[in-house]
């Protein structure tokens, strides 16, 4: 893969930017997404969160279960906070 290639588009950030981090030492998910920001994007890294776990296991040589996801915090989807004050049914 080219290194220019935009893994997380939500904040812009590169493949050669993710492999700069790993060869710096940062190997895990959490690492990544606080220096480089991705996974923190209007997405929340469902987007590119397992791309960028396939690439840690690509140069770290470790299993995709090793290197974990992160979990979802709720809410998953945008909801309106009326609903979430209990003013307002969700249906
Ligand atoms: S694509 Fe990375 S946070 Fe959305």
């Amino acid at each position: 893969m080219k290194d220019d290639v935009v893994i997380c588009r939500c904040e812009d950030v590169t493949y050669g930017q993710i492999v700069q981090a790993i060869d710096e030492g940062l190997t895990t998910l959490e690492e990544i997404k606080r220096v480089l920001r991705c996974g923190m994007g209007p997405c929340q890294g469902r987007t590119c969160s397992r791309l960028i776990a396939r690439i840690i296991a690509e140069k770290t040589g470790r299993s995709m279960d090793e290197i974990g996801f992160p979990l979802d915090r709720p809410p998953v989807r945008p909801v309106e906070i009326g609903i979430l004050a209990g003013e307002r049914d969700e249906a």
